[in-house]
């Protein structure tokens, strides 16, 4: 049975400012979820905001948050309220060669893509302002899974929230919360296009490595959909391949 009714779900995204959580948070309101979206631009998420409280009265609000800043993140728990899903998406990417790994790009790295989720989820739980039978969704890449030059920490701090997810899952499931990861290949989003290796030509070499071509944002969605529904309610600590068959080679 196909349910994508989302009307009375209460879901969070973090990084619904542009890329994949913007998709997904796009994807979310046309269904008419109650949904809040989070972000550290206060510019873009205002004008999103706009746009889906136009067109969705089940919007919720957008709540600026950096999620490096624990201050935001218990500000960000205090004003929601208790979810029926949650999406971890926000994250940054660096290339960087292993030889040239500065403590700050680490410190950097590790703090938005994993640390956050761990002190948003913990704040969470303490809050009780995740609903039994929610579901959570991480997003995860399938870098934490091949050795890419230049993407050690980006690759490292992957492989972390990874570890943590499959635990979380464990530990939620005796609420039954559900927690599963989605690993996406090369999606043409800002994060890759405005980094420094993806020139034209380079992004036509990697997209050479993608049998099925480079992503599109929507495939991602649609996979976040069917995690974030009760279609897959026999699911947690999964963690899914979504890359056009890139690990088919690599
Ligand atoms: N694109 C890909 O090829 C790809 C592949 C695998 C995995 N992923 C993962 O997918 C997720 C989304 O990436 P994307 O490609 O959509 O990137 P994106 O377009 O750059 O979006 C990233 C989002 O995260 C937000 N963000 C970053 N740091 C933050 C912070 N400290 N506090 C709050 N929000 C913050 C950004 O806000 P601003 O708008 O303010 O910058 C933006 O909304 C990331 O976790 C990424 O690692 C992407």
């Amino acid at each position: 049975m196909i349910n994508e009714n989302f009307s009375n779900k209460k879901i969070l995204v973090t990084g619904a400012t542009s890329g994949i959580g913007l998709g997904i948070s796009r994807m979310l309101n046309e269904y008419k979820a109650q949904l809040t979206i989070s972000g550290r631009n206060q510019t873009k998420l205002n004008k999103i905001s706009n746009e889906f409280e136009l067109s969705n009265l089940n919007f919720n609000k957008g709540i600026l948050a950096d999620v490096c800043n624990l201050e935001d993140i218990s500000n960000l728990v205090q004003e929601i309220d208790t979810l029926d899903g949650l999406v971890l998406n926000a994250g940054i990417i660096d290339y960087t060669p292993a030889k040239l790994i500065t403590e700050k790009k680490v410190i950097d790295l590790f703090y938005t893509n994993v640390f956050s989720n761990f002190f948003l989820v913990q704040k969470l739980l303490h809050s009780k302002k995740i609903k039994k039978g929610a579901s959570i969704v991480i997003i995860s890449s399938i870098a934490a899974k091949v050795g890419v030059p230049g993407t050690s920490i980006y690759a490292a701090s992957k492989g972390a929230l990874n570890s943590y997810a499959k635990v979380l899952a464990s530990e939620l499931s005796l609420q039954n919360i559900r927690v599963n990861v989605v690993s996406p290949g090369v999606v043409k989003t800002d994060l890759i296009e405005n980094t420094n290796v993806t020139s034209d030509f380079q992004m036509s070499n990697l997209s050479t490595k993608y049998p099925l071509g480079l992503g599109e944002i929507i495939d991602i969605v649609y996979l976040v959909q069917f995690l974030l529904s009760e279609n897959s309610k026999w699911m947690t600590g999964s963690n899914i391949d979504i890359d056009g068959g890139y690990l088919l080679n690599n």
